[in-house]
């Protein structure tokens, strides 16, 4: 029986923090990256091989399924995110895949939700419905998102912005996402059918973070609450569509009201440590701040 677990969106956050945790735990890993020179670094990490997919071309697709045992599907960011997490699922299907791992978010199951949780609930139902044994991992906002959005304000200005009020989140180190979704692919038959909210082990506040943030980098570093009108023309500014602005302002007000704030103990049945703290975060990506 063939051992290949691919990932796609294997260049991304979540997909080189599994495709590492993958490596190390002696997997044959096929990772999926839209050029093959971005995932050169991937290469080099021992049983990785690549393969080319992009999601709109759905001959890269059956390529790169041919052969597989287990596939984390991770779609991007996009407007058409569930088009593509269908097309990923089908071509799952077609190739025989035994078990399909796929990154949703934390809230996709309340109904209604908001516009990112309703997208990652159809393209859940679709999986579901799809026939496929499958785990949906569920994870709550990223502390990596530091690094990726609000690092270049933190740097210049000692501050980051965010329209969240006291409202605390209880970010995850996608690091353990990645070690999480290790365990499944690798033992896919204990998880079937099931879904796991993923969260850190704490939920902190912007001020709380500014402290942690403070003590890592030994400058002080503040939060500033902003009001959602200042939000949005932020990101208006830096010519984000409409869609994403309002998504992500969707976002912001959930957590402001706190609903963002559930810890669970997913992450320590699963992978039998503790998630990372925020202050171990800050202190392992000092250099970036
Ligand atoms: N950020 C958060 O706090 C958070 C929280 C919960 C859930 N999520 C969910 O996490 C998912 C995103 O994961 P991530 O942050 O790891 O993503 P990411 O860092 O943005 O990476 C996206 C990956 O998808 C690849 N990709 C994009 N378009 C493609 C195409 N047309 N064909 C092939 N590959 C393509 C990208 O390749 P390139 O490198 O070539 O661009 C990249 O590898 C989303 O579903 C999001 O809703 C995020």
């Amino acid at each position: 029986m063939s051992t290949i677990i691919l990932v796609t969106g294997a260049t991304g956050t979540v997909g080189s923090a599994t495709v590492k945790a993958l490596s190390a735990l002696g997997a044959d890993v096929r990772a999926g990256v839209r050029s093959l020179i971005k995932g050169d670094n991937l290469k080099r990490l021992p049983g990785v091989e690549l393969v080319e997919i992009n999601f709109e071309r759905p001959e890269s697709l059956a390529v790169a399924f041919t052969g597989v045992n287990t596939a984390f599907l991770i779609t991007p960011f996009t407007a058409d995110q569930v088009e593509m997490a269908q097309k990923l699922t089908d071509a799952a299907q077609a190739a025989g895949v035994r078990h399909v791992v796929r990154l949703s978010a934390s809230g996709a199951e309340v109904e209604p939700g908001i516009q990112l949780g309703q997208w990652h609930r159809q393209a859940e139902d679709y999986l579901k419905s799809s026939g496929l044994n499958y785990t949906l991992l569920r994870p709550g906002s990223f502390m990596q998102n530091f690094v990726h959005q609000y690092a270049p304000s933190i740097k210049a200005e000692n501050a980051f912005y965010l329209p969240m009020g006291n409202g605390r989140v209880s970010y995850i180190d996608v690091r353990d996402i990645g070690d999480v979704a290790a365990q499944i692919l690798l033992h896919p038959d204990e998880h079937t059918q099931m879904a796991y909210t993923l969260t850190g082990p704490q939920a902190l506040s912007g001020y709380e973070i500014a402290e942690v943030f403070s003590s890592a980098t030994g400058r002080p570093i503040e939060y500033l609450d902003v009001p959602e009108e200042a939000a949005r023309a932020a990101m208006q500014q830096q010519n984000l569509p409409d869609w994403m602005t309002e998504s992500l302002l969707e976002l912001n007000a959930i957590s402001r009201a706190g609903y963002a704030s559930g810890v669970t103990s997913d992450v320590q049945q699963i992978i039998g440590r503790p998630p990372y703290t925020f202050e171990e975060f800050a202190v392992t990506y000092r250099d970036c701040f």
